[in-house]
């Protein structure tokens, strides 16, 4: 990839559609010295995520995007000067055209160790087929659903008496620091 790095920070967006744990972890580690990115912007495909209220904890701009109007989003990026983009619990799919214009810029994080278990309900896939390990995964985003290249994964067990929204939880914790580690690791 393009090498990125300088003096200042890459200004980043965060796309969400949900509770935004990972956005408020990935804002929090933007501030220390030692990252590579500034979050500047903060993007949903709707109004309803709840992670939307860190724009203004953190004061932060944030925009809903209709994403059918592909144009207009990257002339926004564009007058933000976004140069690259995180998707943490971002549960629309990016089009082609969207993707092609942001070419190895935009990362992702997958609730599961990649490549098993692309797409949804990673966790109970994952306890239904009595696998030992569950995990995540932040990898590029190309135009083929969770299977561009792995920058870093983090395995944990799964315990006998876990359940679906047990084990989600643990891995959650782990995609709080898997995050900051692999956006250091694509600008080093
Ligand atoms: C995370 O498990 C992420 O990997 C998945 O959705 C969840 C989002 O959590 N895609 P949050 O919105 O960051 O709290």
């Amino acid at each position: 990839m393009e090498k990125l790095t300088g003096l200042k920070k890459i200004k980043t967006a965060v796309f969400i559609s949900g509770t935004g744990s990972n956005l408020k972890n990935i804002i929090k580690f933007s501030k220390l010295e030692k990252s590579p990115i500034s979050i500047d912007l903060i993007v949903s495909n709707t109004n309803k995520a709840k992670g939307l209220s860190f724009a203004d904890q953190f004061k932060i701009k944030k925009k809903i995007f209709n994403f059918k109007d592909i144009k207009k989003n990257i002339l926004l990026l564009k007058k933000e000067k976004i140069r690259f983009i995180c998707l943490a619990g971002f549960m629309k799919i990016l089009s082609k055209d969207f993707i092609r214009k942001f070419d190895g810029r935009i990362i992702n994080i997958h609730p599961s160790l990649l490549p098993k278990y692309k797409g949804l309900n990673t966790h109970s896939r994952a306890i239904n087929n009595k696998d030992k390990f569950a995990g995540c995964t932040v990898h590029y985003v190309t135009a083929k659903l969770d299977s561009g290249k792995i920058i870093m994964q983090k395995k944990i067990k799964i315990a006998v008496k876990d359940n679906p929204a047990s084990l989600a939880k643990k891995v959650l914790q782990q995609e709080h620091k898997l995050y900051p580690a692999a956006i250091k690791k694509v600008f080093n």
